[in-house]
């Protein structure tokens, strides 16, 4: 893209970024402004994974780099990791539209053109991406897709295309979110899902909107291959947490994992990036890339933050002077937690349990996701030396945690103060939260105390949304096999998601059914699910529970 563009995205950024970290209030005015429509494709319930060659290659891109690298994603474990989608970017067409006005891939560069390319890659199990504009023309100057939208998304649907990076070039005079939103349209009515990937750069506050447009949104000007350029990426993105949730993400840019940056910096990258909930989409040309670099896209346990089902962005708990501290909390009570030196020396950084988000215990368990290594303290202080430009990442696990009420009130510290006058946000809205109220209490026999106990304990509590832990004890003297749990709430929840149990909700009424590993419970032992949801007007927890038609007590 233009420098001058370049510089005036990078400040206009870093400006709307600012102020959105700094006064919760932009929140307000925008959130209230926007029509809540939700984007339901059910794309990206955790932040996509794949590929794109844009960083790597500029307009370099061809039908055998493309496969060449689905291929190696395969045979390489990329694939078996997580990494899903091989992304094609800007200059794979030619220079104008055929005689019917439809876009042509470049002949040079993908002889056999899109459709095959889409099934070689299918063939593989994978997924095809490719890249459009929501302009007159592509940053690098071939057909863009306005006033064209139909005609395209049912071209790339006709093709097997999976997944379309929208780019903001040359959009002329017409609102962005209106010229998004014609292509979003668009491909809802192709019936294929495609993943939208909005590349807005954060010109517009895009995530004020984004999760109603599309399922990721750039939220800052293009990365390069240098540790400045990924620092301010950063700042940027991890002010805006808030707006990340299952089916829609803050998108930072594509990972430069192997591009140049040093080994440390690398690794700081794609641990930030992880934390932060970031697509994961290496740029680098995969085929060439040495083992250290593949170990670092090949780290499992960082994945797992990243693609953890709980969908929540990590936060900066503390940032002095260039050390700062990253909270994520885990589906499972866990918190990912980052060190980041941002410094030019090595340097201790220190954090609590507390400003994690972790409840009271009596210890923890601090899994070094890097080192591979596990060490359990009593002390509920967590220091480390962290090189210059580097990250410790550790999963910390609470051992023995000493009351629901200090887990519930620690989680929520977690969240940046500015969530406090955020709206929730509606792509977690599950699709049954239209459905009409039920009658509230489902219990119909006395309740029987010798039978089973549920505790539920609200994890985390924000203006909007919620987790929830719920605990199912078998108190009697016999078995319980398999059990349907069922209660009301009494407040406006809607559960978007859950963890180990299978959850449905109508009206108020919620429905969960024991999964196989935790089907059979013997007396004396119980078992957990977690519900992640939203609410408007009350979370109210529920205190009346039936296990297969009787009454908990
Ligand atoms: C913009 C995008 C980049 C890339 C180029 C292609 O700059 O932000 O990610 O897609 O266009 O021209």
């Amino acid at each position: 893209m233009p420098i001058r563009m370049h510089r005036l995205r990078t400040t206009l950024t870093a400006a709307l970024a600012a102020a959105v970290a700094a006064a919760g209030v932009l929140v307000v005015l925008l959130s209230s402004s926007a029509p809540a429509r939700a984007l339901s494709n059910g794309l990206a319930l955790t932040p996509p994974m794949g590929w794109n060659d844009w960083n790597a290659f500029g307009c370099g891109v061809s039908e055998s780099l493309v496969e060449q690298t689905a291929q190696y994603m395969v045979t390489s474990g990329m694939k078996a990791a997580g990494y899903q989608y091989v992304n094609i970017d800007d200059c794979w067409m030619s220079s104008s539209r055929d005689a019917n006005g439809n876009l042509v891939a470049d002949p040079n560069k993908f002889p056999d053109g899109m459709k095959a390319v889409a099934d070689f890659v299918h063939g593989l199990g994978l997924r095809l991406g490719i890249y459009e504009e929501a302009g007159t023309a592509t940053c690098a100057g071939f057909p863009g897709s306005l006033g064209h939208e139909t005609q395209d998304a049912n071209l790339f649907a006709s093709w097997g295309v999976d997944y379309l990076k929208y780019d903001n070039c040359n959009g002329g005079s017409e609102p962005t979110q209106q010229r998004y939103e014609a292509m979003r349209d668009a491909l809802a009515a192709t019936g294929r899902p495609i993943l939208f990937a909005l590349c807005e750069w954060g010109v517009d506050s895009v995530w004020t909107w984004g999760a109603q447009t599309g399922n990721m949104w750039r939220t800052t000007s293009d990365i390069s291959a240098n540790y400045s350029s990924m620092l301010s990426i950063f700042h940027s993105n991890v002010a805006l947490a808030q707006y990340a949730s299952p089916g829609g993400w803050n998108d930072p840019d594509m990972l430069e994992v192997g591009n140049g940056m040093s080994a440390t910096e690398d690794q700081s990258e794609f641990s930030l990036w992880s934390e932060m909930a970031a697509p994961l989409l290496a740029g680098t040309d995969l085929r060439k890339a040495s083992a250290a670099t593949m170990a670092l896209y090949l780290n499992k346990d960082v994945i797992a933050v990243d693609q953890d089902p709980l969908g929540r962005q990590g936060v900066e708990v503390s940032s002095t002077g260039g050390l700062d501290v990253l909270a994520k909390p885990l589906s499972n009570g866990d918190v990912a937690v980052v060190l980041f030196n941002e410094n030019g020396s090595a340097a201790t950084i220190s954090t609590t349990a507390t400003a994690d988000g972790l409840p009271s215990a009596s210890s923890y368990t601090l899994n070094d996701l890097w080192a591979h290594s596990s060490t359990t303290t009593s002390s509920s202080t967590f220091t480390a030396n962290v090189p210059a430009h580097g990250v410790v990442m550790y999963r910390v696990s609470a051992n023995g945690a000493h009351s629901p009420s200090a887990s519930a009130s620690a989680s929520a510290s977690a969240r940046p103060t500015a969530t406090r006058s955020a709206s929730p946000s509606p792509s977690a809205t599950p699709s049954g939260s239209r459905s009409p109220s039920a009658s509230p209490s489902p219990s119909a026999r006395p309740s029987n105390s010798a039978f089973c106990h549920v505790t539920y304990s609200t994890q985390s509590q924000w203006p909007g949304g919620f987790t929830a832990n719920v605990t199912i004890a078998d108190t009697g003297t016999s078995t319980i096999n398999g059990w349907t749990l069922v209660f009301a709430f009494p407040g406006d929840q809607k559960v978007a998601s859950a963890w180990n149990a299978s959850v449905s909700q109508n009206g108020a009424t919620v429905t969960a059914v024991s999964m196989s590993y935790n089907s059979s419970l013997s007396p004396g032992t119980s078992t957990s699910f977690g519900i992640q949801g939203i609410w408007t007007n009350s979370d109210a927890a529920p205190t009346q529970f039936t296990i297969n038609n009787t009454a908990c007590g």
